[in-house]
């Protein structure tokens, strides 16, 4: 079926062409296109959400002025996006997803748009040109959406106890900013959230001032780095402060909800110890702050590793939270290039904690992988079973994208690797994968194509067929 959006653009493109066409014949040039746009696309072919991101820009910056009202679920706000044009373009897509869209201005100038499902088109009054840099503001309002993902979990705007909780792995951030939501555009942030007084609004990054006038507070927070949208979030409530630093005064932020607050400190207060651990391992902590957001069991049903902040449903243990530190190395610094490419994400996050286990007393990663292997590492044979169920590089559907071939047999593939290269060289892909794709983006055939790099003479194809890329359970090597 063609979506309406999409209808727009095939309608759009033909108007356009046929007087451009015209003139040309007319003066007798040759008509260099280039000069006259198209629309971008409602899409970048991400293979399991076709819907998420835009063709045609690069974000490069998002200024996003919010303001939420908990007791009347009522968000209001104003996203200015810096973005650069990578085609002619007569108009763009933006992903939003409900929300009542109000002004829309591209370089200041009033804008025409339409909306259809989460796509909203964006025609400015004049083509924007390859290669330039615009701002287009949006201005929104409404009772931001909760999203039920393809395999059932709960993201986007959470409502809680005491106020709300954006999460958006994978598409939820559509639903509190318009953007460009596909983890390969990532972009620096500049957040300013107004909330009533007495509540806290806590986000990625940094927190530059806070500010109570008239019953209501301000909070603005940066985002310096790149940041894949995925990795906003947003939690406003009644939440514990505690700040402090960790190597080279690194800023570490906690907000803990009260209800959560002696169960987590003993565990918060080692993040800077992991963050130690961690950067011997894996290289430099990719961010200028850190910390975590707990918030409460009940109002949220998983962690997710927020950049530079990750959120945990009530108190982490110590595995929950140096998975979700993991990640800051591996998801949030080096960003999968597609939804097809978690394993990237979760097959590093899973074998870190294995390391982890390893470094402090606990079983090798040896130990761990031949208990996984077998199936004694998990309660039941239905877990044991599960992992067995995909290869972790090609999920077969994007409701299954965070099953658990993803998280185990990804970790297995690292295992399998490092059992070729030995420790030291295995160490040292750890480090140089983080270095080689620090903010940026990578893919699965990126990371075979970097071992073997690092690996001259070793044949790693045993590895990448049974293991990445084959179905069912490999023969033990
Ligand atoms: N990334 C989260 C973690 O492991 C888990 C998760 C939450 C997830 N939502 C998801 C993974 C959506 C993939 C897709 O810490
Ligand atoms: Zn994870």
């Amino acid at each position: 079926m063609v979506s309406r959006a999409h209808r727009i653009a095939i309608v759009a493109r033909t108007v356009r062409l046929v007087p451009a066409l015209l003139v040309c014949a007319l003066v007798g040039t040759a008509c260099g296109g280039g000069v006259h746009g198209t629309p971008g696309g409602s899409g970048v072919r991400d293979p399991y959400f076709p819907k998420a991101g835009n063709g045609g820009y690069d974000v490069t910056h998002y200024g996003l002025r919010l303001d939420y009202d908990p007791d009347a679920h009522h968000l209001t706000g104003t996203a200015t996006l810096t973005a650069r044009a990578t085609e002619a373009l007569s108009a763009f897509n933006l992903d939003l997803l409900g929300l009542a869209v109000g002004k829309v201005t591209v370089g200041g100038e009033t804008a025409r748009w339409n909306r259809a499902g989460q796509e909203l088109t964006v025609r400015p009054g004049e083509d924007l040109d390859r290669h330039e840099t615009f701002r287009v503001t949006v201005h929104y309002s409404g009772a931001p959406e909760t999203v039920t993902d393809p395999d059932g979990s709960q993201e986007g705007w959470l409502r809680t106890t005491d106020g709300a909780l954006a999460l958006g792995e994978p598409t939820g951030s559509t639903a509190w900013f318009p953007g460009n939501h596909h983890p390969s555009d990532k972009a620096s942030y500049d957040l300013t959230v107004t909330v009533p007084r007495g509540l806290r609004a806590v986000s990625n990054g940094e927190l530059l001032s806070e500010r109570t006038a008239r019953g209501r507070t301000t909070f603005v927070w940066r985002t310096a780095e790149p940041m894949a949208s995925y990795l906003a979030t947003l939690a406003i409530g009644d939440f514990g402060i505690s700040r402090s630093t960790a190597r080279d005064g690194l800023p570490v932020y906690t907000a803990v909800d009260p209800a959560e607050k002696e169960g987590s400190r003993a565990v918060l207060a080692r993040i800077p110890e992991v963050l130690r651990w961690a950067e011997r391992r894996f290289g430099p902590y990719p961010f200028s702050s850190t910390g975590a957001i707990v918030d409460r069991a009940a109002d949220v049903g998983y962690a997710l590793e927020t950049q530079s902040r990750p959120v945990f449903p009530g108190a982490p243990d110590m595995t929950l939270l140096v998975h979700e530190l993991a990640h800051q190395w591996y998801g949030d610094s080096v960003s999968p290039e597609s939804w097809r490419d978690m394993w990237l994400n979760e097959g590093f996050a899973t074998y870190v904690e294995w390391l982890w286990q390893e470094d402090h007393g606990g079983p090798s990663a040896q130990a761990t992988f031949d208990a996984v292997y077998s199936g004694d590492h998990f309660d039941t044979e239905e877990a044991g079973e599960a992992i067995w169920e995909f290869p972790p590089a090609e999920p077969p559907s994007a409701a299954r994208i965070s099953d658990p071939p993803v998280y185990w047999r990804g970790a297995m593939v690292l295992h399998k690797i490092r059992q070729v290269v030995g420790d030291e060289a295995f160490g040292d892909i750890l480090r140089g994968w983080a270095a080689a794709h620090r903010h940026g983006n990578a893919d699965t055939a990126d990371f075979t194509a970097y071992v073997e790099e690092q690996a001259p003479g070793k044949d790693f194809d045993g590895i990448w067929e049974d293991w990445l890329y084959g179905e069912g359970k490999p023969e033990r090597a």
